[in-house]
């Protein structure tokens, strides 16, 4: 017979266990969130960005950004990027970037 005592230990256990594998996935996804920024630009947006390819607006080009941002807002240009453009292929070749990330990404490309 199993007793009282046991269960509860294995009751301990399997809380214990499943605790810590949600400290490990939490370090985890905050590591990828803080991906340096400038990294993931040059992996997925600047294929089309950094020249202005498909008439994509150009990264430094700040004016065109600026007035961007201030005509549509934040939250909708992730949004764009998120869902796609005509041209632009949804996520924008970067399928692990949350919405925080983009706001980075947008932010970096409109200095
Ligand atoms: C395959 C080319 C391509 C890639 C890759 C790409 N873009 Fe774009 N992006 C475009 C083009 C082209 C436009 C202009 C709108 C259109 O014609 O689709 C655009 C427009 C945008 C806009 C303006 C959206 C709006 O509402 O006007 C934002 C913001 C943006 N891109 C962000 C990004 C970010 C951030 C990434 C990387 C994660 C990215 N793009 C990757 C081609 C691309």
């Amino acid at each position: 017979m199993i007793s009282i005592t046991t269960l509860f230990s294995q009751a301990r256990r399997v809380l214990i266990a499943s605790v810590s594998t949600l400290v490990l996935s939490t370090v985890v996804m905050t590591n990828a969130n803080s991906a340096d920024t400038a990294t993931t630009y040059n992996n997925s947006c600047a294929a089309c960005h950094d020249s202005g390819a498909l008439n994509a607006i150009k990264k430094g080009d700040s004016a065109k950004w600026q007035q961007l941002i201030k005509q549509k807002s934040m939250p909708t240009l992730i949004n764009s990027v998120k869902s796609g453009m005509i041209q632009m292929p949804a996520g924008g070749l970067c399928d692990a970037c949350s919405d925080d990330d983009y706001r980075k990404l947008i932010e970096y490309m409109s200095k």
